[in-house]
């Protein structure tokens, strides 16, 4: 849907102080009738939550961001400190790719489309809407007429060819064993694809569709990457979980329990499959004495060889040396995430704050520019602030998000005392679908989510108490959100008799008293269930199957890799042996909730 542009732009008026002197002059120049064709900006935003989550940079230093929550794309003009332009193109944008001068490639997560769209007499027209597998999260361009698109739900990575018309075709696509988030091409026809809430981190062959390595880093919520300029090494911002570091003031204080950082691989020892990645690799611990560093996102080498990181907890962007040496801190709004170098300067995309950010080389401070008009927060909104807010915990080391990256789990053990005890680590439980989970918390012991809520920021993150009002926001937040997709979802008529017929196997073989069918697969009651913890506490209560084929990890110790090892190896509450029938459509029926 096309937008024309009318009124003039009162909204960016409540912008900073320094963006109404460029407005004021810019508005002089025009007086002044110079040749800059800077009159004043006359795009009118309409009043919603966008959500900007990736950006790419235009020809004439301009930027194209896509908007997650709106589907909208907004043009950005960091001189002008104003928005252009804004058009409303998809359901869920996350990704945006440049194909060439004028076309655009953008990610519907929510569509599951890649849009193809050109920019032609400064509006954004839709050429294509294609298909591609669901829930997809970025693209990549691997060469003029080739994109990768990788999905994270259904685990795939999905290619992008355009044929001689033009018209883009879906040519095959690639199974991964974990879910994407990030994709970088590298030198060689080879492309890296990193995990969304884990360490996984493959080496894809492009030409040959394969994957030609995977390894474990010991990493989670790795959120940003890009490659040194001399081109020698990929940098990865991450965090990184002590699974056998209890909760404590001191260990929390220390960034023992979870730690922020920097991780520099050389791009050899990525390219050769037997290189172990762990030792290959240099990490750099951002944060410092009473001073953490939460939620490490973007990352971009600045002209002068510094290096910014988006600290998306903490909403502050950190500059650094070459080296790793902390030089400063600069305020930007709420959760910066993505950075992109726009000629000599660095725009953050503030993903909570709905604007972006402008950082100048010797800058001490963002430039703001909202990319709309801000309305009053709903409680859900508020909470997904707090949510993502590093300052709740102690000194600001980590958020919910750095546990429960995007409301799901980074698939770790955590030893925090929401069991009651600690020397007790627990897997960390997905909130995807948390609603319907009470009671909460492996041992059944919250009745009220508010106070598991409570309880997370004073115990797991050893953070000062929160007033009831904050702790309901956060309920409202978690309400949003709902469970994961399942990994396969139904396709065909035969598919659906498996699953149909695993359901009733299911019931047969007494899941379904304690996961009960058909909206919780849980029940509100705790048994034991033969898998005592640490301290011989052995009643836990069912975790809730709903998108339980997402998870890497299976039981409060992480015991099993899949479901098929729950049957096969723990052999989890069967009474007898099920056919070989039984136990195909089971694990079907598991892998559809
Ligand atoms: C250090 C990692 C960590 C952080 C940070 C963290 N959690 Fe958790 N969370 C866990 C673990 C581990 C569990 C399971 C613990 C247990 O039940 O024994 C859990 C469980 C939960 C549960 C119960 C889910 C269920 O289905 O029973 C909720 C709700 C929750 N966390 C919310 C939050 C919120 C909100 C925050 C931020 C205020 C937060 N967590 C921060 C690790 C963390
Ligand atoms: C007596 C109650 C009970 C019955 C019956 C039962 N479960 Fe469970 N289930 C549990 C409990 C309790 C846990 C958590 C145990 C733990 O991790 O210590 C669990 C965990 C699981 C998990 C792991 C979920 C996760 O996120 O870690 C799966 C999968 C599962 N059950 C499937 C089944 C299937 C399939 C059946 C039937 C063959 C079944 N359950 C029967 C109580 C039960």
């Amino acid at each position: 849907m096309m937008r024309t542009c009318v009124l003039m732009l009162a909204w960016a008026l409540k912008a900073t102080l320094l963006s109404l002197t460029l407005l004021a002059g810019a508005g002089i120049c025009l007086a002044q009738g110079t040749e800059l064709e800077l009159k004043p900006l006359s795009f009118h935003p309409t009043v919603r939550s966008r959500r900007p989550v990736a950006a790419v940079t235009m020809p004439e230093g301009r930027l194209l961001v896509a908007n997650e929550r709106s589907g909208t794309v907004s043009l950005v003009d960091p001189d002008r400190r104003g928005v252009l332009n804004e058009w409303d193109i998809g359901e869920r944008l996350v990704d945006v790719t440049a194909i060439d001068g004028t076309h655009f490639g953008f990610v519907d997560h929510a569509a599951h489309q890649w849009i193809v769209a050109e920019l032609t007499a400064g509006e954004l027209v839709i050429r294509q809407r294609l298909p591609v597998a669901a829930w997809p999260i970025c693209a990549v361009k691997t060469s003029s007429d080739k994109i990768v698109v990788a999905s994270l739900w259904s685990r795939s990575l999905t290619w992008l060819r355009r044929a001689a018309q033009g018209e883009w075709r879906s040519e095959e696509s690639l199974r991964l064993t974990f879910n994407p988030r990030l994709l970088l091409a590298l030198p060689g026809g080879k492309l890296l694809v990193v995990d969304a809430f884990g360490g996984q981190i493959a080496v894809v062959n492009v030409a040959e569709g394969r994957v030609e390595s995977q390894r474990t880093l010991a990493a989670h919520n790795i959120r940003g990457m890009t490659m040194t300029p001399d081109g020698a090494c990929v940098l990865l911002t991450h965090q990184q979980l002590d699974e056998d570091a209890a909760t404590t003031h001191s260990n929390v204080s220390l960034g023992i329990v979870l730690s922020n950082l920097v991780r520099q691989i050389p791009l050899s020892a990525l390219l050769d499959p037997s290189a172990s990645l762990e030792q290959e690799s240099s990490r750099i611990f951002l944060g410092r004495t009473l001073e953490g560093a939460a939620d490490p996102n973007g990352i971009a080498f600045e002209k002068s060889g510094d290096v910014l990181i988006a600290l998306g907890g903490t909403d502050e962007v950190l500059r650094m040396t070459p080296d790793g040496d902390e030089i400063e801190r600069i305020r930007t709004g709420h959760r910066p995430t993505g950075l992109i170098r726009v000629g000599d300067r660095i725009a953050v995309l503030e993903n909570l704050g709905d604007a972006v950010g402008v950082i100048d080389d010797a800058a001490h401070s963002a430039v703001e520019i909202p990319l709309g008009p801000h309305r009053e927060l709903t409680r859900a909104e508020r909470g997904e602030i707090d949510f993502h807010n590093g300052r709740l915990s102690l000194e600001s080391w980590m958020s919910c998000h750095s546990c429960h990256p995007d409301g799901h789990s980074n698939g770790l053990l955590a030893d925090t005392s929401s069991d009651g005890s600690l020397g007790t680590p627990k897997r960390v439980l997905s909130l995807l679908g948390t609603r319907d989970a009470n009671p909460w918390a492996w041992n059944g012991g919250m009745r009220e989510l508010h106070e598991q809520v409570s309880k997370s920021v004073t115990t797991s993150m050893q953070g000062e108490p929160i007033p009831l009002d904050r702790q309901i926001d956060l309920v409202a937040f978690l309400h949003s959100l709902p469970p994961a997709p399942p990994l396969v979802p139904s396709t065909s008529d035969d598919d659906r008799q498996e699953i149909e017929h695993g359901k009733a196997v299911f019931r047969n073989l007494g899941c379904a008293t304690c996961h009960v069918p058909p909206l919780t697969y849980t029940s509100d009651a705790t048994y034991d269930v033969g898998m005592p913890d640490e301290h011989g506490q052995a009643k836990f209560n069912p975790p809730t199957l709903r998108g339980v084929s997402q998870r890497d990890h299976l039981f409060h110790d992480s015991r099993a890799v899949s479901l098929e090892e729950v049957i096969d190896v723990v052999g989890h509450q069967l009474s007898r042996t099920p056919t070989a029938v039984e136990r195909r459509d089971l694990l079907r029926f598991l892998k559809s909730l």
